[in-house]
């Protein structure tokens, strides 16, 4: 049963109007938010990493400029998304440290390695395009200080998601050697981004509270079936070809059906035991403790300067 609090928030909800970070809330939604938050801020900084690995082999300065661009987004991106996660009581700190000893969950996708050039293609188009999808309806989730925050990030992501398939079109339009290459980044990289919605509606926990809340304005699947509807066609205008020998469109539905995702592996994954796992949080944590005696530095600075400021 509902308390009168309670009520009053879900009629506030159901009626469209945003909560903020000062109005009263469930200790339920304030838990699901900084949850889901937190995993996406820590989503945005571990996914520099498996991009990073390419910046000193990007093919073209154009191309290296391009990569760095989106790298430092994705920094920013991690950066807006702590800011609001803080808004709910927490701090960065904590935050950071919950991902450092890892407790704390970042999708999927970034434990996978990035082998070749195209590889950074198929990121850009297969996981920062699933990104989008997922992002655009978190714009108008019921949360101020996380819809707003999604605004710049998605506007970010389009450019990130271009410059992907900019490159495997321009791969696919190469030699046979680079076609390739922009196939083999397909077939290692597909499977794992219709991963990234999360598990089947009907294995999803938090997947009825969350759309009660007007946190998710659509469900895993109904995500992963827009992502596949909408990369199929670009796939075949790039003369590539979908790792899926049971994928068909369904004239009557309109939508494409997809084989079956390996859960065991997302399972996996999750647990900690992907390809990546321990290289991609090691990397994080000495990054972190490379980067003390800066923060040391800032804080020095700023107590140093703080007395003249109060005076
Ligand atoms: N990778 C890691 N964990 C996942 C993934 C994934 N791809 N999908 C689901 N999970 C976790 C959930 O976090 C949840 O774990 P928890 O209860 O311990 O926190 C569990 O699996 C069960 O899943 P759901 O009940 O479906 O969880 P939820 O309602 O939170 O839905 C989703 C998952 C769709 C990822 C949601 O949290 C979301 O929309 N998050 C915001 C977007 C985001 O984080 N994107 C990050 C990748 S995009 C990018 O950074 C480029």
């Amino acid at each position: 049963d509902m308390s009168a609090e309670e009520r009053a928030f879900q009629e506030r909800i159901d009626a469209g109007v945003k909560i903020e970070a000062k109005d009263w809330m469930p200790d339920a939604y304030r838990k699901t938010l900084i949850r889901q938050i937190s995993q996406h801020a820590h989503s945005e900084i571990v996914g520099q990493l498996p991009e990073g690995n390419w910046v000193t082999r990007a093919p073209t300065l154009k191309r290296k400029s391009i990569l760095l661009a989106k790298i430092q987004d994705e920094a920013g991106h991690g950066l807006y998304l702590y800011s609001a996660a803080e808004t709910l009581g927490v701090s960065r700190d904590e935050l950071l440290a919950a991902l450092h000893a890892g407790k704390a969950k970042y999708s999927s996708i970034f434990n996978y390695p990035t082998l070749s050039w195209a590889d950074m293609g198929a990121i850009g188009w297969l996981v920062d395009g699933s990104a989008i999808i997922n992002q655009i309806p978190l714009c108008r989730c019921s949360y101020g200080p996380y819809s707003r925050a999604m605004i710049r990030v998605c506007k970010e992501e389009s450019f990130h998601a271009r410059q992907g398939y900019d490159i495997m079109l321009a791969l696919s339009r190469g030699t046979p050697e680079q076609k390739a290459m922009a196939q083999d980044a397909l077939n290692r990289w597909w499977w794992p981004s219709l991963m990234m919605f999360g598990p089947s509606d009907a294995a999803s926990v938090n997947s009825a509270q969350s759309a009660q809340w007007r946190i998710k304005l659509f469900s895993n699947d109904e995500l992963r079936q827009r992502m596949v509807d909408q990369t199929v066609p670009q796939a075949e205008y790039l003369g590539l070809t979908i790792p899926d020998p049971d994928l068909k469109f369904n004239a009557e539905t309109g939508h494409y059906e997809f084989g079956e995702i390996d859960w065991d592996e997302f399972h996996a994954v999750l647990k900690g035991n992907g390809p990546c796992n321990r290289e991609r949080l090691a990397t994080r944590v000495k990054a972190y403790e490379d980067g003390q005696w800066f923060r040391d530095a800032l804080t020095a600075y700023a107590d140093k300067h703080a007395p003249a400021k109060a005076a």
